[in-house]
């Protein structure tokens, strides 16, 4: 895959999974944008980048502030034209007791994680041109199943999969291809320090990695590939598939 003189935005790409997706696309050639609220790690990216020679920029951004991603659209376009690929990866995971969370934690996390898809989704529409574009919204299993304590974090990520066939719908005629990925478990730090009863859980017999998601993000991007949109995949090392009273 070749992605030579396209532009990428990837939201959350400071760290983790974001940062895995933007050095991917890097190395395939595109003009990577790290946006990410955290200034240092958002640097050090870029700079990671920059010094295998290929081309990226950290815009600090707060994807919860429609103010932050307008300015974040505006400089991205300043920096290498039009807009081709959206990666909506920013996110928070916070587990609250569910009788004691407040409407605001409430509030923070449903901004972080859903209301951000929206506003940079809307944003990145008027950036993709007549050839249209390529829009992956980061979900996660949580929307189909749970732990207990998880309400806001779960309410986001159906919320995702719900707006990405709402978009794909709505942004077809503008040729913007919508999906949505749901990672089960993706370890992002410390990947050794993991148990064999981790890996067991799955039936690839193996915890994901960062870089799992971000090659399923540079195949849903592939220009070949525009037969898929308003699709969800499930990521998952075939997690949810497993009965729990199977050894
Ligand atoms: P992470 O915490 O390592 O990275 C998240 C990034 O988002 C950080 O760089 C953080 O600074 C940035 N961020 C947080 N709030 C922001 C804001 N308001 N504006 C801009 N940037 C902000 O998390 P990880 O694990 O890499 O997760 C990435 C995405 O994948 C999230 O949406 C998460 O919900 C999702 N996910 C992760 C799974 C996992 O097992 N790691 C599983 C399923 C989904």
């Amino acid at each position: 895959m070749d992605f030579t003189g396209k532009t990428a935005i990837i939201t959350g790409a400071a760290s983790g999974i974001g940062k895995a997706i933007a050095i991917m696309f890097a190395d395939h050639g595109a003009n990577v944008v790290i946006a990410d609220i955290e200034e240092e790690k958002g640097f050090e990216t870029e700079e990671e980048i920059k010094r295998k020679k290929k081309n990226a920029i950290f815009i600090k951004t707060d994807v919860k502030n429609e103010a932050s991603i307008k300015q974040l659209f505006q400089t991205a376009a300043k920096t290498f034209g039009q807009i081709d690929i959206l990666v909506n990866n920013a996110g928070i995971s916070k587990f609250l007791p569910f009788m004691e969370m407040t409407s605001e934690q409430w509030d923070e996390v449903i901004d972080t994680n859903l209301k951000s898809v929206f506003l940079s989704s809307k944003e990145a529409v008027q950036y993709m041109k007549e050839d249209g574009g390529r829009i992956i919204n980061i979900s996660s299993t949580r929307a189909f199943m749970s732990e207990p304590n998880t309400e806001a974090y779960s309410a986001s990520k159906g919320g995702i999969i719900a707006l990405t066939h709402a978009l794909a719908r709505t942004l077809s005629p503008n040729r913007i291809f919508v999906n949505s990925i749901s990672p089960g478990w993706i370890q992002t730090e410390n990947y050794d320090s993991l148990k064999e009863i981790d890996h067991k859980q799955h039936l690839s017999n193996r915890v994901g990695k960062p870089e799992d998601v971000a090659r399923c993000c540079l195949f849903l991007c592939d220009p070949k590939n525009d037969f898929i949109t308003a699709e969800n995949i499930i990521l998952d090392g075939g997690m949810t598939r497993k009965m729990i009273y199977e050894e």
